[in-house]
């Protein structure tokens, strides 16, 4: 079955009104000189994440071959939760996406296994689609633990969830989220076929063979095609490049899965 390449934008907490215009704007205006490049956009699905207070702004202004996500919402039906946003309320925005359990959040806001999987299950039952995030620590991974740990937070949601059909899972190792020190093809790669073995013995083979799982964790424009071109990457989470107009490129990796 075939996957369609996935490439997010995680803005995290940037940008102004007027820089957030200006990298709408450079979206916008990706060049598409040949039919060639018609087709790479065609092939990717993108998907955008502002600050919640620009995702209105950002909606109103951007192509409408793009999308929106929230960066998160709330656990559960709004009410008195000073602060957070709800799932009924992005769907009252349309905002069709939300990134859930990034490790920022995980790691500075302490939200569990079980919380994450509580707030995947919350969005989708309201209509929201879903990129839910797991990932190892440095330290994890040197203790030889990275398969425990992705498996462990990927059945946190499985315990919540029975459709996957609006998940992206995005493997993104803590240790190489904004530090420059990109995962090698092969260890992205590895993750991924455990992650997809995982759902495999979990969730079904239709499951294993249809979900898109993604890699974050300092993709740019010049280490995406290597990626890309690994079996089991079926796109990018992307933080500090998806304020750059190198972003651009990252979409275009998906030309590599044309001879997969
Ligand atoms: P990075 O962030 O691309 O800046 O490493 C990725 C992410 O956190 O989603």
């Amino acid at each position: 079955m075939g996957r369609k390449f996935f490439v997010g934008g995680n803005w995290k907490c940037n940008g102004t009104t007027e820089e957030v215009k200006k990298i709408v704007t450079t979206l916008n205006e990706a060049e598409v000189p040949s039919e060639d490049v018609v087709d790479v956009l065609f092939l990717a699905e993108v998907v955008v994440s502002p600050p919640f207070v620009f995702l209105p702004f950002v909606k109103s202004l951007l192509r409408s071959d793009f999308q929106v996500a929230a960066q998160n919402c709330w656990v559960r039906k709004g009410g008195a939760f000073t602060g957070e946003i709800s799932a009924e309320m992005l769907v009252n925005l349309g905002v069709p996406w939300v990134i859930l359990g990034h490790s920022e959040r995980r790691a500075l806001l302490n939200e569990t296994n079980e919380f994450v999987g509580d707030k995947v299950a919350c969005a989708l039952s309201q209509g929201i689609k879903v990129i839910a995030c797991v990932g190892e620590t440095l330290e994890q991974r040197e203790s030889g633990s990275t398969v425990a740990v992705v498996a462990a937070q990927t059945k946190a949601i499985a315990d919540k969830v029975s459709n996957w059909a609006h998940i992206v899972l995005a493997y993104e190792p803590v240790w190489a989220i904004g530090t420059g020190k990109v995962a090698t093809p092969a260890q992205a790669q590895e993750v991924h076929l455990e992650l997809r073995k995982w759902l495999h013995d979990n969730a079904g083979a239709e499951v294993a063979a249809s979900t898109r799982i993604i890699y974050g964790g300092s993709v740019n424009g010049a280490n995406c095609k290597e990626l890309a071109a690994q079996p089991d990457v079926d796109g990018f989470l992307v933080g500090g490049a998806s304020l750059k107009p190198e972003f651009i490129d990252i979409i275009k990796a998906a030309t590599v899965k044309k001879n997969v």
